[in-house]
């Protein structure tokens, strides 16, 4: 179980993302692998792949709630430090977390980029979600791999305007980039397999392509803190 100290707390408040070395274990590590390889090799209606007119398999698969088909999961570490992490940082009981997750694969060698984005412009404009993403490497992710890379302070800042992405002529569904914003600061944050980040709802955040001969599986969980109903 991951408990965040005191210092990464205060770093999150002040940075909008936070470096994990170490998520889950080995043996845990492992499990995830199969149940991602499996969910990868049959994605189902839950899954959107944003394939490129170059690419004629998915250069960057996603798959929503795996945890429908593999509800064992909500009891692994991954699960449950995400939902006390969150916790943590949005200042709630656990009870409160609400966790969502999703895979985002990117192959060897094309796996292409996830442009800068908030999530929060995935969200009706006049929505006041408080959440924070807890994002898992499956496999080692340098920034070759396409390692989450963030902008300090964008946290605190607005949320953009973002657009659809045209890339190499053809639309890639449903992804967003953020217009016109100041990324000079991206600060990227490799890990190891099993380590991972954690970021807020208006922080700016990418990912580039995989560049390596390794596939990068990633592994995401949204974790929501439900309204307040007083
Ligand atoms: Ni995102």
């Amino acid at each position: 179980m991951t408990v965040l100290t005191t210092e990464q707390l205060d770093r999150f408040a002040a940075d909008g993302f936070l470096r994990l070395e170490r998520v889950v274990d080995d043996v845990e590590l492992a499990r995830l692998r199969e149940i991602y390889d499996a969910v990868v090799a049959d994605p189902g209606p839950l899954s959107i792949d944003h394939r490129t007119r170059e690419s004629t398999k998915g250069s960057l698969l996603q798959i929503f709630v795996p945890e429908q088909r593999y509800p064992e999961l909500l009891d692994t570490t991954f699960f449950t430090s995400g939902v006390q992490m969150a916790a943590a940082l949005l200042d709630v009981e656990a009870e409160r977390i609400e966790p969502r997750s999703h895979m985002i694969f990117k192959p060897a060698s094309y796996g292409v980029a996830t442009p800068w984005h908030q999530d929060a412009a995935y969200r009706p404009p006049d929505a006041s979600e408080r959440s924070v993403n807890l994002w898992l490497a499956l496999d080692d992710a340098p920034v070759e791999a396409g390692c989450m890379q963030f902008v300090p302070g964008s946290h605190v800042g607005p949320i953009h305007d973002h657009d659809f992405v045209v890339e190499s002529g053809s639309l890639l569904t449903d992804v967003k980039e953020a217009v016109d914003v100041d990324v000079s600061a991206a600060t990227p944050c490799p890990v190891p397999a099993g380590g991972g980040t954690l970021h807020g709802f208006r922080t700016l955040h990418y990912t580039g392509p995989n560049t390596t001969d390794h596939d990068r599986r990633a592994w995401i969980i949204i974790l929501r803190a439900d309204q307040e109903t007083t």
